[in-house]
């Protein structure tokens, strides 16, 4: 591991060596992609929201046992047993709590109390000056080229927007993969930057080597944001499923649907109970329609099968188009590395361009 070459306020605040994060992303951020993070000094995130409360504490337990540095967990602030998950974070101290959606003041309240540092991520200025006025000690703001849920901004045009907006240090995420990325980003005024697909793609991601290859074989136009997997708009690879998703009605889409409710009822151990629990916390949190509440218990399943299972016939896979730059497999340590030590190159090389004041 390098030694330190950038110090920000998020290096001093979650006291990691580097200020690069690896987000939480669903089936893909376990315990081997954020150890290897960590112990290569960046800030790794395991994403819970596609484990069982065991699950999360087992994985939570394997971080420990592979690492002594920081790392995080991603949570969906809006899941029924969001507090539950939380007191596992303390029980365990969990350095931060990343989250999905603004998790609600009390449990801020809760996480800072015991020394957690809290950083949701966020699509626009104004839902980050709210989770600042409660408390957030940082945010992550996603712009639109990122994989996952995105928003329609791109990350040049919204950066700017949250950083006027707080003063926490924020996060800079959604299409960066090297180190003038990083450089780019401090320079804005951000603190670090987050990385998503970049991490899936190195050799600690437990993403099946051919689901790599796929992805690594695409081009800077190959993905595509739709909604007609859960509602939401969702950036992933274009294959011919979602092509398929796009032009089929929601009366066709509907069998499959509930099949994947099913399976994840089933793989999650979740009750009908809690999944009606999640689905009306879901719709009061963001409006949405009870058939896109169906849509959407079944996108786990659908993003399962793409990345665990290597099966693109029947799954998604969640992408930036970032993924367009993309043409390796380092590890952690290799990849953190090289991004620092650009970063701090390209600083070093723009600071040369400014010329001293006429006087001084
Ligand atoms: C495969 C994949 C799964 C993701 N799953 C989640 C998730 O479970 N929770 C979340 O908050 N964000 C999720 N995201 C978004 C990422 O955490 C991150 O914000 C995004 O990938 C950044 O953009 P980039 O891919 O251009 O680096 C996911 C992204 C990808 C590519």
């Amino acid at each position: 591991m390098i030694e330190q070459l950038l110090r920000t306020p998020f290096t001093d605040l979650v006291g990691v060596r580097h200020p690069v994060v690896q987000t939480g992303m669903g089936w893909v951020s376990g315990p081997r992609l954020v150890s290897g993070t960590a112990n290569a000094g960046g800030l790794g995130i395991l994403a819970s929201a596609t484990m069982t409360f065991e699950e999360l504490e087992q994985a939570i337990v394997e971080v420990k046992a592979r690492t002594d540095q920081p790392f995080g967990v991603n949570l969906r602030a809006d899941a029924a047993d969001a507090p539950d998950r939380c007191r596992l974070l303390i029980e365990h101290g969990v350095r931060v709590a990343s989250f999905a959606l603004a998790p609600k003041p009390e449990l801020i309240a809760t996480l800072k109390e015991h020394g957690i540092v809290v950083m949701p991520s966020i699509g626009a200025a104004k839902h980050a000056v709210k989770v600042a006025s409660w408390g957030a000690d940082a945010v992550m703001v996603q712009g639109g080229e990122g994989g996952g849920h995105t928003g329609p901004v791109p990350t040049t045009l919204l950066l700017p927007t949250v950083l006027d907006a707080v003063d926490i240090p924020v996060v800079a995420a959604g299409g960066f993969f090297d180190g003038r990325g990083l450089a780019a980003a401090l320079s804005y005024g951000a603190a670090g930057v987050g990385m998503g697909t970049r991490f899936l793609l190195t050799q600690d991601s437990a993403v099946p080597d051919a689901v790599k290859q796929v992805y690594i074989e695409r081009g800077l136009t190959d993905t595509v944001v739709t909604a007609k997997v859960d509602g939401m708009p969702h950036r992933m690879l274009r294959t011919e499923l979602v092509d398929e998703l796009e032009e089929t009605s929601a009366v066709r889409r509907m069998g499959p649907t509930m099949r994947r409710t099913l399976e994840f009822k089933r793989t999650s151990g979740m009750s009908w109970l809690g999944l009606a629990r999640d689905g009306r916390a879901m719709k009061k949190a963001q409006g949405r329609t009870l058939g896109q509440l169906a849509l959407a218990a079944n996108t786990p399943m659908m993003l399962k099968a793409g990345l665990v299972d290597g099966d693109t016939s029947a799954g998604v896979l969640a992408s930036g188009q970032v993924v367009g730059l993309i043409d390796d497999l380092p590890t952690c340590e290799e990849l953190i590395d090289r991004v620092v030590t650009g970063a701090a190159d390209d600083l070093r090389r723009a600071a040369s361009y400014a010329l001293d004041a006429p006087g001084t």
